[in-house]
């Protein structure tokens, strides 16, 4: 411990009391903040400096809605410590100050990034970058060691590419991987008490790079490396669907033994907004919301900004935008009712369920597949649709098929030539349930004889650049075991195949055959196995691959 850490300790129990102890009497109608401290997580928000000194209507509800905040640009190295030995923290403490004077915690973002990092340390040769890391975590980390308003920093930042690899950025070119365990360390000796995170973006599902992360977490700890905590950034987008695997994920980080938060959430659309995208958007942020509050190690959620009127968004994709809960004027959104109710849960008032769904349609019956589409239900209790569930009906036992965000699915894994008898109830965002959608019935088609196997796709995850397809399911539906599977599939001109797990993958022009790996070749009778890969691709292109075959 610090030799000042007695009163640091002191004033961290004063600032956790007023963290958490507005636990019982959550008005329903009270600020995002309440709801989160009753529920011992925070809700927070990247600050931006210029509008924090120059707008109140900024300033008012940065205040008065969250509980922590980030900096969004400040606490960068660029900002920190532009010329060698020469820190400026006029920034950063304008941000921990306004933090302290409306009790907010705050995050550190970020120490050791491949961008906004000055051009002079970019050039530096080994030994001098080690120590250049060295002195800036220590001046940083150090500035606010005492200062019980930071309690956690972004160590390093974004350190895989989207495929799962290294990034091969001026650190690790420089370094290799050994500058992330440096970091750690580094930024430990400088606060002891601080919790230190590695963060990214693109890990919120289970894919390639969220696996890489997860084995990166895995091995610095199994080295001793003070890795505490995993933040999952969450710039997602309506038009590339929902990370459903989102709190699976952060409960297999937990497990882990590290603690795990949402970092810089921000759910962008194609402009100009309307009531549908709104609405999308608003589920988005209800999930993101739910998912940390199911996973007990997820401390919060902090949002990437709060209003349209500041976001990187536009600047960074085009034609996009609206990101954000507050409007350019600063009106709430959907996606705020959306995040208030979620963290309100128990105390929302509304208890008025979805309507029904339509009848569902069955399309594409394979022998162990089907999607099924039906007309979408409306919420008027205030808490907005949070998603469907698909049951099939078995007398008195039915049994929930999948569960999706959107009007539609696609369900895999079901068994050949047999009659399925389904329905579809809505769930808002109280958790109301909505009455049965009448019953509709198909039958999967025979499955192949004597060892064929099929192969069905989930595109798990898509962005403007590339998507992931996690799991493509392989089954045997044929009546013998086999020994070994080869699934083949076109990728559109123009998509490049970046990464893949579970198989061994080939690439001959467009045409990919994915083998199984030594140790999923084998599927008995009935059996499946599954294997993933990633694809990038030219920006505005939508396309993904159609078919799939498998021998
Ligand atoms: O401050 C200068 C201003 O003086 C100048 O006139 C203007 C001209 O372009 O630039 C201003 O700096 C901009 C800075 O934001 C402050 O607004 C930079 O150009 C711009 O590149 C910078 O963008 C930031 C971006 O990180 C940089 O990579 C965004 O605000 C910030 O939201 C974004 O945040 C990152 C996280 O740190 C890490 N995860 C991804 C996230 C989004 O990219």
């Amino acid at each position: 411990m610090h030799s000042s850490s007695l009163p640091r300790v002191l004033a961290l129990v004063g600032m956790l009391a007023a963290f958490l102890l507005p636990a019982t009497a959550a008005e329903a109608s009270a600020p995002l903040r309440t709801h989160a401290a009753a529920r011992g997580k925070f809700i927070g928000a990247a600050l931006a400096t210029s509008p924090l000194s120059g707008e109140s209507s900024y300033r008012n509800i940065a205040a008065t809605e969250f509980n922590q905040v980030t900096a969004e640009n400040a606490m960068k190295w660029d900002s920190t410590e532009p010329s060698q030995g020469q820190f400026n923290f006029s920034g950063a403490d304008a941000i921990v100050n306004f933090a302290t004077q409306n009790s907010q915690q705050v995050h550190g973002h970020t120490l050791v990034w491949h961008q906004q990092t000055p051009g002079w340390v970019q050039g530096l040769g080994a030994s001098a970058m080690r120590t250049a890391i060295q002195n800036h975590i220590s001046g940083v980390v150090g500035r606010y060691a005492d200062n019980p308003a930071v309690v956690s920093w972004d160590v390093v930042n974004e350190v895989f590419d989207d495929n799962g690899n290294m990034r091969t950025s001026f650190w690790y070119n420089t370094l290799g991987q050994s500058y992330i365990a440096d970091a750690f360390r580094a930024a430990r000796a400088a606060d002891s008490n601080a919790r230190l995170c590695i963060n990214d973006y693109n890990v919120e599902g289970i894919n390639a790079k969220s696996t890489a992360m997860y084995n990166l977490v895995s091995s610095l700890r199994q080295q001793g490396v003070p890795v505490d905590c995993v933040g999952f950034q969450g710039h997602l987008a309506i038009q590339y669907g929902f990370p459903n695997d989102l709190q699976q994920n952060l409960q297999r980080f937990a497990d882990l033994g590290v603690q795990v938060r949402i970092t810089e959430l921000d759910i962008r659309m194609q402009m100009p907004r309307n009531s549908s995208k709104d609405s999308t958007q608003a589920t988005y942020y209800r999930n993101v919301v739910n998912a940390c509050n199911a996973v007990t190690a997820c401390a919060g959620v902090t949002i990437w900004g709060f209003t349209d009127k500041y976001s990187w968004v536009p600047d960074t994709f085009s034609g996009e935008g609206a990101a954000l809960i507050y409007d350019e004027s600063y009106q709430q959104k959907p996606a705020y009712t959306a995040v208030h109710d979620a963290l309100a849960g128990g105390t929302s008032t509304d208890t008025t369920p979805p309507s029904a769904p339509g009848t569902p349609a069955s399309s594409n019956v394979t022998s162990n597949s089907a999607t099924l589409t039906w007309a979408a239900s409306t919420d008027s209790g205030g808490s907005g649709l949070a998603g469907y569930d698909v049951y099939r009906e078995q007398g008195t036992n039915d049994t929930l098929l999948g569960r999706s965000t959107t009007a539609s699915i696609n369900l895999t894994g079901l068994t050949p030539s047999t009659k399925y008898q389904v329905y579809v109830r809505a769930r808002d965002g109280a958790g109301n349930v909505s009455g049965n959608s009448a019953a509709a019935t198909f039958t999967t088609t025979t499955g192949p004889v004597g060892g064929a196997c099929t192969a069905t796709p989930t595109v798990q995850t898509q962005w403007n650049t590339g998507y992931v397809v996690q799991p493509v399911t392989v089954t045997n539906g044929g009546s013998s075991a086999i020994t070994g599977w080869t699934v083949t599939f076109t990728l559109p001109s123009g998509h490049t195949l970046t990464g893949s797990w579970n198989a061994a993958v080939t690439v001959s022009g467009q045409n990919v055959t994915a083998r199984n790996a030594n140790y999923n070749g084998n599927l008995g009778a009935g059996a499946s196995t599954s294997f993933g890969f990633q694809v990038s691709r030219p920006s505005g292109d939508t396309q993904t691959p159609s078919s799939y075959t498998c021998a």
